[in-house]
């Protein structure tokens, strides 16, 4: 049987109402909670913002102040807008632009890319971790890219490939940047996390979502509340909002700053960190309008063994290790094929 995308169901002609096998209130354990705030309503919902520039300051003290917020911003939110990465902002949107093109195109072009397993290259599908057996979907349709150690993309659209491959090559760095300057806020040796978890050899994953216009966006959800696998997500979106985080116990939406990326810590840095930089609970409502999100996971090599860092910094006696020790490969498969219901993968391995 195929499965229709969601943006099909959003196209079919004369559509005033959702179906209800779209309902939030179908999906088990939740339903969407009323307490909503919006990033900058008070203090306490203002989302860090990290200079990138000034990570590498030849100014020792503007440098360690820089090391500094990066660790709180991980601490205290998991989740921080990135200003200054040097990504240029033509890039960002031509990225954006082709990575809609790609939605734009005909479902079966697409669905040439529906792939069987977690691990093929190169998919495409809709709603969250879609098993034959679900009858309750999400709003959004999604592309998922291995982009390393092997780079992967689809053919179509035509400068798709040369845009992802200039897109990505760049967020790596700012990623192994931001990676190493986590590692020094932890008073860690600089290279620690990139040697014990290969770095050079991490799995890097796109996903790019498509969440179609929708008539009655209260009644459903783009994607369940989930964290991330791996170490950090980097984020952009066009200019349509739809991220919400958990922060002290409320939703906050995330308006994020014109040409910022967004960077979330992932469940392998709360694991490596033994807790304490927390993987975060997020999710994405859905508007009257479409929006595309597009994040990029970096995470450990494939065979990596993550648990706590081997330093006395985390791991000690006061500090005894929260998680057990596992294959990277082994948690990817679990997250990517387990419904959650809203939770973390991390409560399965603690
Ligand atoms: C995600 O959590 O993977 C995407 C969130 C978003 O669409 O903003
Ligand atoms: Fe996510």
């Amino acid at each position: 049987m195929l499965i229709t995308s969601a943006k099909e169901v959003a196209e079919l002609p004369n559509l005033k109402a959702v179906p209800s096998n779209y309902y939030v209130d179908n999906h088990h354990n939740y339903s969407l909670p009323a307490a909503i705030i919006d990033t900058n309503d008070d203090d306490d919902s203002l989302i860090p913002i990290i200079d990138f520039s000034l990570l590498s300051s030849e100014d020792p003290h503007q440098l360690s102040k820089a090391i500094q917020d990066l660790g709180r911003a991980c601490q205290h939110w998991g989740f921080f807008m990135l200003v200054n990465h040097g990504i240029e902002e033509g890039l960002m949107e031509e990225l954006i632009g082709v990575t809609n093109e790609f939605f734009l195109m005909p479902e079966e072009d697409k669905w040439k890319y529906k792939g069987e397993n977690v691990f093929d290259p190169i998919k495409y599908g809709t709603s969250f971790n879609y098993t034959s057996n679900e009858t309750n979907f999400y709003w959004r349709d999604f592309l998922k890219l291995s982009l390393h150690p092997q780079f992967h993309s689809p053919d179509q659209p035509n400068n798709f490939r040369e845009v992802l491959r200039d897109y990505c090559d760049k967020s790596r760095k700012v990623a192994r940047m931001l990676l190493s300057g986590i590692s020094e806020s932890l008073g860690l040796e600089k290279e620690l996390m990139e040697k014990s978890l290969d770095l050079d050899s991490g799995f890097e994953l796109l996903v790019a979502n498509y969440y179609p216009a929708c008539p009655q966006p209260e009644l459903v959800l783009g994607l369940p509340p989930h964290s991330d696998f791996g170490l950090l997500t980097l984020l952009i979106q066009n200019d349509v909002g739809g991220l919400q985080i958990q922060h002290n116990g409320k939703w906050i939406n995330i308006n994020p700053i014109p040409n910022s990326i967004l960077v979330n810590t992932g469940d392998h840095l709360e694991i490596f960190t033994n807790g304490k930089y927390k993987s975060v609970l997020h999710r994405a409502i859905v508007n009257k309008e479409a929006r595309i999100s597009i994040g990029i996971a970096n995470c450990p090599a494939m065979n990596a063994i993550v648990s706590p860092a081997d330093s006395p910094l985390i791991q000690n006696e006061r500090l005894p290790p929260l998680y057990l020790p596992k294959e990277y490969r082994e948690y990817v498969e679990m997250q990517q094929t387990k419904p959650l219901d809203g939770k973390s993968c991390l409560d399965q391995i603690k």
